[in-house]
Parts: structure tokens; C-alpha cells; sequence
């Protein structure tokens, strides 16, 4: 049966990237297959769990690049090489530009740990955003799955789901229940759900 080719891009411990390899094992992505995994990072411990899943992966260093264009063509050069028709971003702690999204328009796809619009944009990422919530005092906040764009989470919506801040949470603790009741359930469907419309379109 022909699937999307997924190429996940990655920066840290990777359990976004977990929840999208056991959604494929299980079924629950049927139209899509992770053939890359991308890491910015090179002791990202998501490319661990990928090699562990037979799944290849790359290292592009922004540090080893002259420009950010340099370093958006090197991914481009790999998206291109494997032939991927959907990106998803997955704890990928680095901001793509215009240049390299209007590329891939409809085919980006990220997780971020609020419910859009709030607590997100430039320098809002991983624990900063649990951190800003809990901060401002909100009850209530969760994960949204959109799509990306030139503007840093100002992409078209796919999924959200909303998580209950509760009396006493750390940063950390918030974090943990976010990933589990949200991201790692909205961030499988929202792959399976743009998978199967590439598919579809074909
Ligand atoms: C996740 O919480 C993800 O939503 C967040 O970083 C974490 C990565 O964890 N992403 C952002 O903040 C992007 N703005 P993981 O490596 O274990 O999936």
C-alpha cells in the first residue's frame, strides 16, 4: 500500500517521536511512514530511539553552517534525497525561515506544548512555556498540533486538546501531564489525519 514518507525533526529526548513510532506500530498511522529522522543536535537522545527502530537519521549543525540558509538547504538537499512528503516537528528547538516554508506549504506540520495563541511565538519552547502558564495562572492548558509557517506557532490549526493545571504543579510536573494527556495522543492523530489527505490527493 502506498504511505506519505514522514521525516520527523528532533532536537531532544524525543518522546514526541516514541509516540509517533508506537502510533505506526499499532496502526493508529496507517497512511504515513517515518523513513528520517532529523536531529540538530548531536547527543539528541531521540536519534537513539530511532536507530532502535531501524529508522534512518541525520545531524545538520546550524553551528557548522555559514548562514541559515545554508543550513535550511542542507535539510532541504536531505527532504529531497529520501523523497519526504510530510515534515513533522517534534521538539525540533530551532525556527525555520519563509524561505524554507513556503517550500513545504500544507507539508509542516508542529507540536507545541499550549493551546495556541497563548503562551507561544519567539522564545516560548519546551519548559518556558509551562513555566509562563503556571506564571500567569491559567486552569487550563494543553497542546495544539498546527501547521508552519513563516510565523514562529502562527500556522493553521489541525488539533488541540486542553489539560487541567492542577493545585501544587511545577513546571515539570505541568510538562509531564501535558506530553501524556496531549501531545502524545493529538500529535499521532494530526500525522495520520495529514497522511491520509497527501495520500488522497495523489
Ligand atoms: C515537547 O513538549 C514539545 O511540545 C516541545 O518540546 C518538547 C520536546 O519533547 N516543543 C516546543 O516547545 C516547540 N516550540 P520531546 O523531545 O520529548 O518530544
Amino acid at each position: 500500500m502506498l504511505k506519505a514518507k514522514i521525516a520527523v525533526l528532533v532536537s531532544g529526548g524525543g518522546t514526541n517521536l516514541q509516540a509517533l513510532i508506537d502510533a505506526q506500530n499499532k496502526g493508529i498511522i496507517k497512511d504515513g511512514e517515518i523513513t528520517l529522522v532529523i536531529s540538530n543536535r548531536k547527543d539528541a537522545y531521540a536519534l537513539e530511539r530511532a536507530s532502535k527502530h531501524n529508522i534512518d537519521t541525520a545531524v545538520v549543525l546550524r553551528k557548522e553552517c555559514k548562514s541559515q540558509e545554508e543550513f535550511e538547504d542542507k535539510l532541504h538537499s536531505l527532504l529531497v534525497e529520501n523523497r519526504i512528503d510530510l515534515v513533522v516537528m517534534a521538539g525540533f528547538m530551532s525556527i525555520l525561515s519563509g524561505n524554507f516554508t513556503d517550500k513545504y506549504k500544507n507539508r509542516i506540520i508542529n507540536i507545541h506544548p499550549s493551546l495556541i495563541p497563548s503562551f507561544c511565538g519567539k522564545g516560548f519552547y519546551g519548559l518556558h512555556v509551562h513555566e509562563a502558564a503556571l506564571e500567569y495562572g491559567v486552569k487550563v492548558t494543553g497542546a495544539t498540533v498546527h501547521f508552519v509557517n513563516e510565523i514562529p506557532d502562527g500556522g493553521r490549526i489541525i488539533m488541540q486538546k486542553a489539560v487541567a493545571v492542577e493545585e501544587g504543579d511545577t513546571p515539570e510536573i505541568l510538562q509531564k501531564r501535558v506530553m501524556e494527556e496531549a501531545e502524545w495522543i493529538i500529535l499521532p492523530q494530526a500525522t495520520q489525519k495529514i497522511c491520509k489527505s497527501i495520500i488522497g490527493g495523489r
